[in-house]
């Protein structure tokens, strides 16, 4: 889960990271009265988005007083950045910038380690820096045991050529940081920029955190984080479940066992949609092993309830659960939905005990249901169905 730059910035504050005053705003008057809490003098107003580069976009503005808090907030509300509509603001306190710098820490998958990549030239044009200039930037790996104790911290302020009287102040706020990357369970944690203000204060300016939702178990205080009202409905009833499903933008709803076998399905049916009007897949599901009726039924209802859904293609490898009891599963589904199921569903079943399997279906005779024998015929027909509709 990514966080908001607020969220980070009210993350940091509680590890003793310096960071400035920020206030949330939805409104261009809640903009204004933030502006004023803070003091009345100059704030900068930043779009509350989860995507990079807002300040090229329009994004961030300076307002050098409430009223021009109030129409920065007016300006930026609404925006498109990059696909997300911006719908808060952060009213932050202005800081007189005298450099600005980049650290983070990450996860290297790669390397099976952490990494930290620390510049000078930190601020907007990072990216950039690291494509033209990439000797600026420092790389320091991390053990992950050890993580960065004030010694590995005074070792990448050097790495990254930081100037003698500034190594010690910025190593303390790297140490800092990289508590928040081991407490939270994060596997991101950026500053862009931290900044040298013109009063000699090191101080986070802009914040990323990503965190591990493999760690959720013992992190009680991220499901608080969570964006409820961004989040697909779809997909938040499929989490509730505990089901492995992605809101697509197609038409044909896609059930499958195992995520192998449910991506090679995405593959398939877009390619069939090609010669049936271009139709898509509408959604990623796996149901995993266990294809219960309840399972079944709980993704279908959720598949179903995707309006933009004309036809599903229930696309099943029988292994350790056998096709036969996915078939009950299918019956029992249909049964338990009633009239909610109310489009063409198109069932290849193959592998442990298909027979058996295509049997207790053909003896339903359920009129939505039709049997495919490929998974290329399978995809073909859902295409067509959804084509048709
Ligand atoms: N509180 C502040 N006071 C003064 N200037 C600021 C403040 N916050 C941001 N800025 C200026 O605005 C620039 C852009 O801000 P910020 O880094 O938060 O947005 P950004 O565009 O999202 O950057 P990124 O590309 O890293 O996502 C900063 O580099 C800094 O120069
Ligand atoms: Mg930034």
């Amino acid at each position: 889960m990514d966080l908001y730059e607020y969220q980070a910035r009210d993350l940091f504050e509680s590890y003793d990271v310096p960071v400035l005053a920020g206030i949330i705003a939805d409104t261009p008057d809640e903009a204004r009265q933030a502006a004023e809490r803070l003091g009345g003098g100059v704030v900068v107003v930043k779009a509350q988005v989860k995507t990079g580069g807002r300040g090229k976009a329009g994004g961030v503005k300076v307002a050098k007083n409430p009223d021009e808090a109030h129409a920065a907030a007016e300006a930026i509300l609404g925006l498109d950045i990059k696909g997300h509509e911006v719908k808060r603001v952060m009213v932050a306190e202005g800081a007189r910038i005298a450099q600005e710098f980049y650290f983070s820490v990450l996860l290297d998958r790669a390397n099976r380690s952490l990494l930290s990549l620390c510049s000078v030239e930190g601020g907007m044009e990072i990216e950039q820096l690291a494509v033209e200039k990439p000797e600026a930037l420092a790389r320091v790996e991390i053990d992950p045991i050890k993580g960065i104790d004030a010694e590995k911290a005074l070792e990448i302020a050097k790495a990254a050529n930081f100037p003698e009287e500034l190594q010690q102040k910025v190593a303390d706020v790297f140490v800092k940081l990289y508590k928040v990357y081991e407490s939270e369970d994060a596997t991101l944690v950026e500053v862009n920029p931290l900044v040298l203000t013109e009063e000699g204060n090191i101080i986070a300016l802009d914040g990323k955190v990503s965190l591990d939702a493999n760690a959720e178990f013992r992190q009680a205080g991220h499901a608080a984080l969570e964006d409820k009202a961004a989040t697909d409905p779809l997909e938040a009833k499929a989490k509730e479940h505990d089901l492995n499903y992605v809101k697509l933008d197609g038409e044909v709803g896609i059930i499958g066992n195992g995520a192998g076998l449910v991506m090679s399905t995405l593959d398939v049916v877009a390619y069939a949609g090609e010669n049936h009007g271009g139709v898509k897949p509408a959604n990623f599901l796996d149901i995993g092993g266990g294809a219960s009726a309840e399972v079944m039924a709980q993704g279908l209802d959720i598949i179903l309830g995707d309006p933009q859904v004309k036809s599903v293609f229930v696309n099943v490898f029988g292994g350790i659960t056998a096709c036969d009891a996915v078939a009950n599963g299918i019956v029992g589904a249909l049964e338990k939905l009633g009239d909610k199921a109310n489009k063409p569903l198109v069932v290849r079943l193959d592998g442990n005990n298909v027979e058996e399997g295509r049997r207790i279906l053909n003896e339903a005779n359920h009129p939505l249901v039709i049997q495919m024998p490929t998974m290329d015929e399978g995809a073909d027909k859902a295409a067509e169905l959804a084509n048709a509709r």
